[in-house]
């Protein structure tokens, strides 16, 4: 593949750009300086370097953000920073999104790709991929909300009562919850209908991926196959 391209498909910039950075020599190709932008470079096992920072070529990306609290997931944020601004330029350049939101006051993990099979696959109300909370609720949970979170309980505007999937008490207010849908506010809607009020969210799982223990808040890494796989599982 040509390298002005290969630079333009990992999120470098535009054309013009993109050719100013290989022609300028700001451009290593596995370790040398390519000078040239229509060099041929084989994409397999293939490293550029900018500005002393390695990428490695991928033809579509996976990334796990641990999204803190006070972040928006839309690019265009309205009153709060965007998680995009936790990302490096070059990924936004290529066009992640969030591969279902979490609102603006809840952390945790989010997944963010730029292949569209992928979103469609992990976002699709059809494909029911489980998903795993920390919550942290106003009052103390009682034996009733948990059996009623989990027989189900009916949100305004939705056809039929929404269950969870699991539900265990870790203390007196907080609680794990895992849900099969991914509907507007469900977690705080369903706390509200069982009488009780969420006041600190986290996403803990997506299928079978858990949020890494050593990937602190605002921090991101790529999925890689064997992540890819365990997301795959059931939550
Ligand atoms: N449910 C909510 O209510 N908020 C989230 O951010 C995620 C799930």
């Amino acid at each position: 593949m040509q390298l002005l391209r290969i630079l333009q498909s990992q999120g470098f910039g535009v054309r013009r750009a993109c050719r100013e950075l290989i022609q300028t020599g700001r451009i290593q190709v596995n370790g040398v300086v390519v000078e040239d932008p229509d060099f041929e470079c084989a994409t397999a096992a293939l490293t550029l370097t900018l500005d002393g920072q390695d990428w490695r070529y991928r033809e579509k990306v996976y990334l796990a953000l641990h999204k803190p609290a006070g972040f928006e997931c839309s690019r265009q944020a309205q009153h709060h920073p965007s998680v995009f601004s936790l990302l490096p330029a070059p990924l936004g350049e290529r066009g992640v999104q969030p591969v279902g939101r979490l609102d603006q006051d809840s952390s945790g993990l989010l997944l963010l790709s730029d292949d569209g099979d992928f979103i469609h696959r992990y976002t699709s109300p059809k494909k029911e991929v489980g998903k795993r909370y920390r919550v942290v609720c106003k009052h103390p949970v009682s034996d009733e909300q948990i059996a009623a979170l989990l027989a189900g309980v009916q949100l305004r505007d939705e056809p039929a009562p929404l269950a969870a999937r699991a539900c265990t008490r870790v203390s007196e207010n907080v609680i794990d919850l895992g849900i099969a849908e991914g509907k507007y506010h469900q977690v705080k809607r369903m706390l509200a209908a069982a009488g009780n009020r969420v006041e600190a969210l986290c996403r803990t799982q997506v299928g079978g991926y858990a949020l890494p223990a050593d990937l602190a808040p605002k921090q991101w890494r790529y999925l890689e196959e064997e992540d890819l796989a365990r997301l795959a599982e059931a939550a």
